[in-house]
C-alpha cells in the first residue's frame, strides 16, 4: 500500500471502473500525470482498460478528487437504510432510546458532509457483497452517534463521531476483496493485509476531507483497544481519543447487534469479558442499555450446558498448551535475543490476563465443578458460558495476530517455533 494517494490504488481503481456497471463514473476535471501528461479529459468516462494509464505513473492529484460518480450514495440514502436498520434491529431501538434520542441521532447522521470523493467511496462500500459493508458502516456509525450523545459529548464531538463511525471502514476499499468476503477465515498472514485499513482510513480522510482531525483519527484507532490490545499501533489508555474509543465500542456492538439471541445482554457481557478493554465510560452506558431491555432475558434462544462444556474443555487445553509452549521458549537458547523473549513474554501476559478472566467468570466453576451447575442451569450463566468461549477464542486468535504483526522477521529456528505457537493460537475448533 503506497504512502501517499498520488499512486493510483489498484483495488480502488478496480472497484471504480466496477462501479461504471451501475453507475456513470467520469472525470469531474482534465486529469494529469506528475509530469504534466494528460491522461484523462474533463466528462470522460473511466472505463475498463483505462486501469494501466492511470496505474503507470504518478498523478498530479490523488485520482479520488478528480472522480465523480452520478447518482452516487448520497446522506438520504445513508438516512433511509439507517431508519431500516432502526426498524429492523430490536437492539438498535433499544440503544437509540426515546423517540427524541433516536430523531437526534438521525439529525446527527443527516449532518455528514460527503465530498465527491467520500460519495465515491461510500457507493463503492453500497454496491459490494449485496450492501453487507454498506449496512455494517452505517450501523456503527448510528451506534457510534447513540454512544456520543448518551456520553453527552459536545454537539461538534458527537458530529465528529457520526463522521467516523460511517466512514472507519473506508480504508477497506483500498484492499483486495479477496481478503474482505464474508465469513472468509483468514490465516495470520493474510490478515496482514488487511490490517492497514484503519491506517489507510486515516490517511484517505485526512487527504481527502476538510473534516477535522479528530475524525481521521478517530477512523485510524477503530480497532484499538484501551489494554494495549488492538491494531494496528498498540495504542493504549490517553493514546486512544475519547472519539476513537467510541467508534471502537459501535465496531464490537455492530456484529453483535445483528445477531437475533440477547444482543445486548451479549453485549454487555462482551464488553467487559477482559477488564480494561473498553473505557468504563462506554462499558457502564451499554450495561445500562442492556438493563432497559424490554424483554429481559430470553431463555429460549439460550443453549444447553452440554452445547458449551466441550468448547470450554477445547480452550482451557489451548491455553495451557499455549502456556506451555510459551515457558519452552523462556528456557531455551532462543531466549537470548530480545525480540524473542518479549514476544513470548507479551503472549504469556495476555494469556494470564484471559486465565483470570476465565477464572473470575461463571465459567470457571463450569469446568470445576459441571454438575453443580448443570443443577443450576441459570439462563443467565449458560449466556455467559457461551459468550466467553466465544469472545476468549477470538482473543487467542488476536494473539495470533498481533504475533504476526510485531514480531520481526527471524531466522529459520526462532520463525519454525512461533508458526507452531500461532497456529495453536489460530486454531479455531
Ligand atoms: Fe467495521
Ligand atoms: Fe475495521
Amino acid at each position: 500500500m503506497s504512502e501517499d494517494l498520488n499512486t493510483v490504488n489498484p483495488h480502488y481503481l478496480e472497484r471504480a471502473i466496477d462501479l461504471g456497471e451501475r453507475y456513470e463514473v467520469c472525470a469531474s476535471e482534465d486529469i494529469y500525470d506528475a509530469n504534466g501528461m494528460k491522461l484523462l479529459a474533463k466528462g470522460a468516462t473511466l472505463a475498463p482498460g483505462m486501469q494501466e494509464r492511470l496505474i503507470r505513473h504518478k498523478l498530479r492529484k490523488p485520482l479520488e478528487t478528480s472522480l465523480s460518480v452520478v447518482d452516487g450514495v448520497t446522506i438520504e440514502v445513508v438516512l433511509e437504510v439507517a431508519k431500516q436498520l432502526l426498524d429492523e434491529l430490536p437492539p438498535l431501538q433499544t440503544c437509540a432510546g426515546p423517540a427524541s434520542a433516536r430523531n437526534a441521532s438521525l439529525e446527527a447522521t443527516a449532518r455528514i458532509g460527503l465530498n465527491n470523493s467520500m460519495t465515491t467511496l461510500l457507493t463503492m462500500s453500497y454496491k459490494s457483497e449485496g450492501q453487507r459493508h454498506f449496512k455494517h458502516t452505517v450501523l456503527v456509525g448510528l451506534i457510534a452517534t447513540m454512544l456520543a450523545t448518551r456520553a453527552k459529548l459536545s454537539h461538534d464531538d458527537v458530529l465528529a463521531v457520526a463522521h467516523a463511525g460511517l466512514l472507519h471502514d473506508i480504508g477497506e476499499m483500498y484492499l483486495d476483496p479477496a481478503y474482505l468476503k464474508s465469513g472468509a477465515h483468514l490465516k495470520p498472514e493474510e490478515w496482514k493485509h488487511v490490517v492497514v485499513h484503519p491506517k489507510v482510513g486515516q490517511m484517505v480522510l485526512t487527504e481527502l476531507t476538510p473534516y477535522p482531525v479528530k475524525v481521521a483519527r478517530a477512523v485510524g484507532e477503530h480497532h484499538e483497544r484501551m489494554d494495549g490490545s488492538g491494531y494496528p499501533h498498540r495504542y493504549a489508555n490517553t493514546q486512544i481519543s475519547r472519539e476513537g474509543s467510541i467508534v471502537a465500542t459501535a465496531e464490537t456492538l455492530g456484529g453483535i447487534f445483528m445477531r437475533p439471541d440477547n444482543p445486548l445482554q451479549r453485549a454487555s457481557l462482551a464488553l467487559k469479558i477482559i477488564p480494561g478493554e473498553f473505557t468504563q465510560e462506554v462499558v457502564s452506558i451499554v450495561s445500562s442499555i442492556a438493563q432497559s431491555a424490554p424483554d429481559g432475558l430470553a431463555a429460549e434462544n439460550i443453549r444447553p450446558l452440554a452445547d458449551h462444556a466441550p468448547r470450554l474443555n477445547t480452550l482451557n487445553q489451548k491455553l495451557e498448551s499455549v502456556l506451555a509452549q510459551c515457558d519452552a521458549i523462556a528456557v531455551s537458547p532462543l531466549a537470548n535475543t530480545k525480540s524473542v523473549l518479549d514476544a513470548q513474554q507479551r503472549v504469556s501476559d495476555r494469556i494470564a490476563v484471559i486465565k483470570r478472566s476465565l477464572a473470575s467468570s461463571g465459567v470457571w466453576a463450569c469446568l470445576q465443578e459441571p454438575q453443580q451447575v448443570m443443577d443450576d442451569m441459570r439462563p443467565e450463566i449458560l449466556l455467559e458460558l457461551e459468550v466467553v468461549s466465544r469472545e476468549l477464542e477470538w482473543r487467542l486468535r488476536d494473539i495470533a495476530r498481533d504475533l504476526v504483526l510485531h514480531f520481526p522477521k527471524q531466522n529459520e529456528e526462532i520463525s519454525a517455533v512461533f508458526a507452531e505457537l500461532i497456529e495453536t493460537l489460530d486454531k479455531l475448533d
